[in-house]
């Protein structure tokens, strides 16, 4: 009987499939997937609706996107970060951050390539960097203010090394790196001449007292870069997946060679939409930051509720929660008691070490605060029991 390819035998289902489902069938408050339960801006909706109805946009889009959404994106590297971004050669717009950092995996690393992974990780990088033949060398962030040693960072790199694949502000931890940090894997990766993958996705998902710092505007990084964003995120529409990479020409062909024969193109219209977004200005991102300040209020209610214990993320719309004082066992234990006793839904992030780091987070579940202040305010409810 014909069998699928050795290279997808290992990766089984995500784990953000089986939580969705446990969670529907026990119709359990879902702070799991990163997926906001209302919707990003309706001026930008409007828009979309505009495309779909323009006589221009229902066809294929040009494969590295809408020169519009193009120079948006080049604009808003050179208004935050200061980068000079060529919006014809060094922008291509992808199918979701997903795809971006797929094709810029597929685009850059060789068959036994070395590609470094700071855990816990958004989960595409690992089987991104084994379908591409590369081998990944992890290196952990250590609870409880997920940080990582600079002397396991800096045992990681080698003359094997090809990349390293980053994410600030972090998904799962709310960790938002600081200058010293990506001062510290600029300097590894120009002493052994390695790639960064850098994937901002929530760039604009800051608290108070933190800056996101974009590695590709530290001296000698630009060149070295190339850096990923997406629509989903920053502008709420997670459903639209829209994505990009930017960086130096140099790196970003490689990019788009992948990214032609991966999709060719990414949606049209909701590309046309994405580029009246950023137009919206500075008081689109401040109000987009206030909302989440105030969700983060919340979601600290529903650790507190609980007796459970979290630093407040310094960015993302995600908290790790310590559950150590209130239950007996290992994350997916936990994610499970949660979902089928109490009617809660998080992701046990295990999920997002390698199986030799899993440990680090083992006494930990991750809540996403994406979620309407009723839904946060029923969790805060429900998790009280956990007390009872
Ligand atoms: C760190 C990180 N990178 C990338 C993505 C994927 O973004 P997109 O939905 O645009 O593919 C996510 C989504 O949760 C994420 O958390």
């Amino acid at each position: 009987m014909p069998s699928f390819a050795r290279r997808v035998a290992s990766f089984g289902t995500t784990i953000f499939t089986e939580i969705n489902q446990l969670a529907a069938q026990h119709q359990a408050v879902n702070l799991g997937q990163g997926r906001p339960d209302f919707d990003g801006p309706p001026e930008i909706i409007d828009a979309a609706v505009r495309a779909l109805h323009s006589d221009t946009a229902n066809q294929y889009a040009p494969s590295p996107g809408l020169p519009e959404l193009r120079e948006g994106i080049a604009r808003h590297a050179g208004v935050f970060y200061d980068l000079d971004v060529d919006p014809n050669a060094g922008v291509i717009v992808t199918a979701g951050a997903t795809q971006g950092i797929f094709s810029a995996i597929m685009g850059l690393i060789d068959p036994g390539d070395e590609v470094i992974i700071i855990e816990p990780y958004y989960d595409s990088y690992v089987p991104g960097v084994q379908m591409a033949g590369g081998k990944p060398v992890y290196v952990p962030m250590h609870p409880p203010a997920w940080t990582f040693d600079a002397d396991e960072l800096r045992a990681a790199f080698s003359h094997s090394t090809r990349a390293i694949i980053l994410n600030t502000p972090n998904n799962p931890t709310g960790r938002v790196y600081t200058r010293a940090e990506l001062q510290l894997i600029a300097d590894l990766c120009i002493e052994y001449d390695v790639i960064v993958i850098s994937d901002e996705v929530y760039e604009h998902l800051i608290f108070e007292g933190h800056q996101h710092v974009a590695i590709a505007s530290l001296d000698g990084m630009f060149e070295r870069t190339v850096t990923v964003g997406s629509a989903g995120k920053t502008f709420g529409m997670t459903g639209w997946k829209i994505g990009w990479v930017y960086g130096m020409p140099e790196l970003v062909t490689g990019v788009w060679r992948a990214h032609q024969f991966i999709t060719f193109a990414a949606n049209h219209p909701t590309q046309a939409a994405v580029a009246y977004a950023f137009t919206l200005g500075n008081s689109y991102y401040e109000e987009y930051q206030a909302l989440y300040s105030h969700k983060r209020e919340l979601v600290m209610q529903v650790i507190n509720a609980a007796g459970m214990s979290a630093i407040q993320p310094e960015g993302t719309y995600f908290i790790m929660g310590d559950f150590s004082e209130v239950f007996d066992g290992n994350d997916v234990e936990f994610c499970k008691y949660l979902i089928e006793q109490i009617g809660v839904a998080t992701i046990p992030p295990s999920a997002f070490f390698s199986e030799k780091h899993r440990k680090h987070a083992e006494n930990h579940v991750r809540f996403a605060f994406c979620k309407s202040d009723e839904t946060l305010e029923r969790a805060a409810e429900r998790m009280r029991r956990l007390r009872t």
